[in-house]
């Protein structure tokens, strides 16, 4: 049976969004199997959308489910960042913009690419096919330290250099290419409190090395403000992050895009006439209720953050 991920906050969504959504144009930036895409646009009979998702494969499911609502949808195969680089905003202005980071259900479940221990697979971890750099070249070929720093800022993974070291170790006798061979070396280099603990040890580890694949970060990092600039002003933005590393950025960028004044804190009188850009509409990000958790577990991390564009003119 097809295992169908379960688009998170979908109520939150709808009631922050969809005000700006009615007759206009929303940019799904992880449009996936088109989950959260369908969604509005059953209940949005009137707006276009455009989905993008860097995974081809997914994007074919996508493509599918979103057939029925023939030319209101247009699906691009690319990386979220580079389409804010290069979409015209002459041909129709975002009215808005939603961002799902991370992977689908689809990826652990379905791809083969070693996204998930729970079978051995590759160590793949693309979502390019095309990408130069693949989970087990990171593995097999970083230096000891940076390996480490990439665990460790990634993963947040405290015994980052014990398992850099186990897999610099490793990897000296063969080439380590598939994701329970490496599940095995993390789960043993770790202390015994820590390997029998509440997650599988190797969990920090293969969230850093999928993060470190597809350059997700600096994407995320590059993406938010150029989003905020493609929309329509009274257009809205809406962001769910699965991690503190994602959230940060998320949070740090609407910050700075929503303030009124660049002035040094020292200096008595504001001089900048800066104008912010963006309003928050939700200081604390939005969780998802108990009973969504309940009845989806991987939703227990999101956290939702909405603003709105504002007029510069
Ligand atoms: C959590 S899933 C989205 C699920 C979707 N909202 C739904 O309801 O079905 C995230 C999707 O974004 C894609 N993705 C992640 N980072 C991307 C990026 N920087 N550019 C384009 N697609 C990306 C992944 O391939 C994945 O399919």
């Amino acid at each position: 049976m097809e295992i169908r991920h379960v688009p998170v906050m979908r109520q939150e969504a709808l009631a922050y969004l969809g005000p700006a959504v009615n007759h206009g144009l929303l940019i799904d930036c992880t449009c996936g199997e088109g989950g959260h895409s369908e969604m509005f646009l059953r209940h949005f009979p009137h707006m276009r959308l455009i989905g993008l998702d860097r995974d081809q494969e997914i994007q074919k499911k996508a493509k599918k489910r979103l057939a029925v609502f023939g030319d209101r949808v247009t699906l691009v195969n690319t990386w979220f960042d580079s389409f804010m680089d290069t979409y015209d905003i002459s041909d129709q202005r975002p009215t808005a913009i939603l961002f799902d980071y991370g992977i689908s259900i689809f990826h652990y479940e379905e791809s083969q690419r070693g996204f998930s221990f729970k079978r051995d697979e590759p160590l793949d971890m693309r979502l390019d096919k095309d990408g130069a750099l693949s989970a087990a070249d990171v593995i097999n070929s970083y230096p000891e330290e940076r390996l480490a720093d990439v665990i460790y800022q990634y993963g947040e993974e405290r015994y980052s250099r014990r398992i850099a070291s186990a897999i610099c170790r490793k990897r000296k006798e063969q080439w380590i290419n598939s994701s329970q061979e490496l599940a095995e070396i993390i789960k043993y280099s770790v202390p015994k409190n820590y390997r029998y603990g509440r997650i599988h040890p190797a969990t920090r580890t293969f969230q850093a090395l999928r993060i470190e694949v597809n350059g997700e970060l600096d994407r995320i990092e590059r993406s938010i403000e150029k989003a905020v600039e493609l929309l329509a002003p009274g257009g809205r933005i809406g962001i769910i992050s699965f991690h503190s590393l994602e959230d940060r950025i998320v949070k740090q960028t609407f910050r700075r895009l929503a303030k009124k004044c660049s002035c040094p804190p020292e200096q008595m009188q504001c001089t900048c006439d800066r104008k912010p850009i963006l309003k928050i509409l939700t200081k604390k990000p939005v969780k998802p209720t108990k009973e969504e958790v309940d009845s989806n577990a991987p939703s227990r991390s999101a956290k939702f953050r909405f603003a709105e564009r504002l007029s510069t003119e």
